[in-house]
């Protein structure tokens, strides 16, 4: 019985590992990355690991089982909203995509800096710990990455986007501009010549941008801020695991590594309930419910005006009934069945039955939450990643694009229309959930076990792709078509000579045959 007892205890010790120290960091001043940053860094808390987290929000509620830890950025938010008291961004979509460039280098040199030289930051640099894994949020803020190999961790990256062009290089995966969309351009899945070409061009820029301008930039921070730290492009081909925020419910299908993970709707936790004033408003709403939010990085009430009135005129004559997040106390000229919420419970809502349609800004995190509740959406997109997510869901079938600009009283109307009377967009954004909900074991343990299997494999190098070792021409085996090419050269040369020779010599014997000839004359 004993022997038993001990050997049934053996078997749970191998089946998972002690609990490892992991380090989040997750330095972006947005909510919505926050949010999958806590989601995926609480999963690990909750598997019973000691977990460490870097950003500028606090836990919300903290997680029951493991430990945890909060390093707050403090600051770090209020100086953003300060930035971007100047920055209106919802005229940024009438930017070019290459300004969004320079407007992400010059937001993650200054989270760089600003997480790197946090005294909390500089006082976990300088005390001696250590942890197994430092889990880095891969959007622009490089410059983090060697914190993994100061705290002597493996290095695990998790990017809030789908694959893409900035993560493929990383881990050695390739990307060909004929089928990989640019994130930032917002082109279709099957692009025509013309978008492959500008799709092309803009993977160059984008490229060079990376490797010329913002590499050598967040290399130059993490080495003043952290002591002795390894240059950035070693850092860079040396990832553990990469983990995606997408699933093929939602994308295109696209070549993935083995250590890229998809763990798209990890974020997504059981519904709880509605507090009991919107349950009730929920249920009595016979007619169906219009749900419409922003996200958190679009404040509505900062909407321009005309684009305020052309909502509430489409709104207010309206059967069904609006639920709007916005952020004021009042909004001059609201509709009898418009009602407002600052904060709302997105998730429980999208699940009640009566919402019929989600107006969104086409983000990642509403269009996760709202394929996994099966409602299809008119997407408003504005910034990022948004235009490319709203097609997708448009090309999809459970969607319909409605670009800030055309934004109009009328076009809001028809749009609404046709998605509330044609069954189609449901059906098809249902077919979506399915697709996302079946899986072996749910996206965050998917995620947990990938994190455990790094350190359980010690960094998993035997992922690492070849790729990452070869230079730039030799992935692009640029040195053996030149190689080729000189071979062939040299050949064509010699066989030149070689026939330019035995031309001569066939004509000199002619020649001395009929001079001989004419002697004997
Ligand atoms: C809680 O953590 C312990 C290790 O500290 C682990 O063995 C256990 O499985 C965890 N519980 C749950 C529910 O994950
Ligand atoms: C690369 O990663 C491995 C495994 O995590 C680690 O042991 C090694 O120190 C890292 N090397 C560099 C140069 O970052």
């Amino acid at each position: 019985m004993k022997s038993v007892f001990i050997f049934m205890f053996c078997l749970l010790c191998t089946s998972g590992i002690d609990a490892a120290r992991i380090l989040g960091v997750f330095p972006m001043p947005a909510p919505s990355h926050y949010f999958l940053g806590s989601a995926l860094m609480k999963g690990l808390a909750e598997a019973g690991h000691d977990v460490t987290m870097i950003s500028p929000f606090p836990v919300k509620d903290p997680p029951k089982n493991g430990s945890w830890r909060d390093i707050i950025l403090d600051g770090m938010m209020e100086d953003m909203e300060e930035k971007f008291k100047k920055i209106d961004l919802f005229t940024m979509q009438q930017q070019s995509a290459f300004s969004t460039i320079l407007f992400l280098n010059f937001m993650g040199q200054s989270t760089t800096e600003k997480t790197l030289s946090h005294p909390k930051v500089q006082e976990l640099i300088h005390s001696n710990e250590k942890f197994d894994v430092v889990i880095v949020s891969q959007f622009v803020t490089d410059g983090l990455k060697p914190l993994a190999n100061h705290f002597q961790g493996h290095l695990v990256l998790f990017s809030n986007t789908a694959v893409n062009s900035w993560l493929n290089h990383l881990v050695g995966n390739p990307t060909l501009p004929s089928f990989h969309p640019e994130v930032l351009l917002g082109l279709p899945k099957r692009m025509n010549f013309f978008e492959r070409l500008s799709n092309t061009l803009f993977y160059v820029l984008q490229r060079l941008n990376l490797e010329l301008w913002a590499y050598p930039k967040q290399n130059a921070l993490s080495k003043k801020y952290i002591p002795n730290a390894v240059d950035l492009d070693l850092v860079n081909r040396n990832v553990s695991l990469l983990l995606l925020n997408s699933h093929t419910s939602l994308f295109n299908p696209q070549p993935l590594l083995p250590c890229m993970v998809e763990i798209g709707g990890f974020h997504i936790s059981p519904s709880k309930k509605l507090p009991q004033d919107l349950q009730k408003y929920l249920d009595e709403a016979k007619q169906g419910v219009i749900y419409f939010s922003m996200g958190s990085n679009l404040k509505s009430n900062r909407l321009p005006v005309e684009k305020r009135d052309a909502l509430l005129k489409a709104f207010g004559k309206r059967k069904e009934k609006v639920l709007w997040k916005w952020e004021d106390d009042t909004l001059p000229g609201q509709p009898p069945n418009v009602k407002l919420g600052k904060w709302l419970p997105q998730q429980e809502i999208l699940a009640h039955p009566n919402v019929k349609v989600f107006i969104t800004h086409g983000g990642l995190l509403s269009t996760t939450e709202t394929v996994y509740h099966g409602v299809p959406i008119v997407a408003i997109p504005v910034l990022g990643d948004q235009q490319m997510n709203a097609r997708g869901a448009e090309q999809a079938g459970y969607g319909i694009v409605l670009p800030f600009p055309e934004l109009t009283e009328e076009k809001l109307t028809s749009y609404l229309d046709e998605i509330i009377s044609n069954p189609k967009y449901r059906k098809n954004v249902q077919a979506r959930s399915r697709i996302m909900k079946d899986r072996e074991v749910t996206p965050l343990q998917t995620a947990v076990y990938w994190v455990e299997y790094v350190i359980r494999h010690n960094g998993a190098e035997h992922l690492r792709v070849a790729y990452l070792d070869l230079a730039w021409y030799q992935f692009y085996l640029l040195d053996v078509i030149t190689f080729i090419a000189v071979v062939l050269f040299i050949a064509l040369i010699l066989l030149k000579k070689t026939i330019s020779y035995v031309c001569r010599r066939k004509s000199d014997k002619t020649n001395t045959k009929t001079d001989k000839t004419k002697k004997t004359n």
